[in-house]
């Protein structure tokens, strides 16, 4: 079996990622699971190129980092010229009406002056699951859509012109922790916020980490309760530590809200601390990392040749 799983480098990864996907994509990997870092799909909105291209490279140390297997591992654009061929192919056998009605298009606020981009991703992403042959895709509800295009897109090649792909099916992932904004409790903790006020990035000094988790927003009831629906700011708090130290919300028991805080502080630290470590030594030493993205990209393009190859023939091209 195969589960394809991405990160996009909207922004800096923060402990969300680690709690939620990252910590358990090294943990529960499968042999023959694949992950890459979808820097392509960071282009459908605006973005700065330089900071697109540092942001990967930062995004691709932190997945080795956290231990996933670098075999297993690569960057979505060193497979532009597989996946730009495979895209246009995909492209033509998909309607205007299909790509139109993802609902992720409107919600990223697709209109007639949206990029085009952002309307065909969708078909870049069944080009990324096909390419891989990948049969399982786990992702949340927001991106069921489009592994639902893929399975559709797929059949439909496959029907067409000829069996070339696995039809890919969308699974749930695990459920883990789902953290919160630190400062926005209602919202949930994501990379592309602006203000960094309430994100914990993986790469934040002790200090700093120390000094947003001071200013985290609680309220007033002032009694360190598990209660998500009455009380988001401490349940996130109560979630981040139970995450970190292996134990259930529930059975977390503080006095104070500044106990509270200053135990989650040290939780979160201690969690971060060797993954920091461990990014900082690959940043700083550019020859490996480029080694560890060169193999993977090899190991990616070999899997992905024969299925393209497949396809241009019996597309006609
Ligand atoms: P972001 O919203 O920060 O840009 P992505 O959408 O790129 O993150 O998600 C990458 C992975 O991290 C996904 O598997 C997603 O479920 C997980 N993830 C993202 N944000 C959180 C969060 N706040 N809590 C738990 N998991 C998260
Ligand atoms: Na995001």
């Amino acid at each position: 079996m195969t589960r394809l799983s991405a990160i996009t480098p909207s922004g800096h990864a923060h402990i969300g990622n680690h709690l939620g996907a990252l910590r358990r994509w090294a943990r529960d990997g499968g042999p023959g699971d694949l992950y890459f870092v979808s820097d392509l799909h960071a282009m459908t909105v605006s973005y700065n190129p330089p900071r697109l291209r540092a942001l990967t490279r930062e995004l691709l140390a932190v997945l080795v980092a956290e231990g996933i297997d670098p075999a297993r591992l690569f960057v979505q654009s060193d497979l532009v010229r597989e996946l730009g061929a495979l895209s246009w192919v995909l492209e033509c056998t998909c309607s205007y009406g299909e790509a139109a009605r993802m609902t992720q298009f409107k919600a990223k606020g697709g209109g007639t002056g949206a990029r085009l981009g952002l309307l065909t991703y969708p078909v870049l992403m069944a080009a990324d699951i096909l390419l891989q042959g990948a049969d399982s895709v786990p992702v949340g509800d927001d991106q069921t859509q489009h592994v639902e295009l893929a399975r559709v897109l797929a059949r439909r090649f496959n029907s067409t012109f000829g069996e070339v792909f696995v039809v890919p099916s969308a699974t749930t992932p695990p459920t883990a922790a789902r953290v919160r904004d630190l400062a926005a409790p209602e919202r949930k903790m994501s990379k592309s916020t602006r203000d960094a006020a309430g994100v914990v990035f993986v790469l934040d000094n002790p200090d700093l980490i120390r000094r947003k988790l001071s200013r985290a927003v609680t309220d007033s009831y002032d009694v360190v309760a598990y209660r998500p629906e009455k009380q988001p700011g401490v349940a996130n708090l109560l979630e981040i530590y139970a995450a970190c130290v292996g134990v259930s919300p529930r059975e977390v028991e503080f006095r104070t809200y500044g106990e509270l805080k200053t135990a989650v502080a040290d939780a979160v630290i201690e969690e971060l601390r060797p993954l920091r470590e461990k990014v900082i030594e690959l940043l700083a030493d550019p020859a490996e990392l480029d080694r560890i993205r060169k193999d993977g990209a090899e190991r990616a393009r070999d899997r992905a040749a024969h299925r393209l190859d497949s396809a241009l023939r019996l597309a006609g091209v």
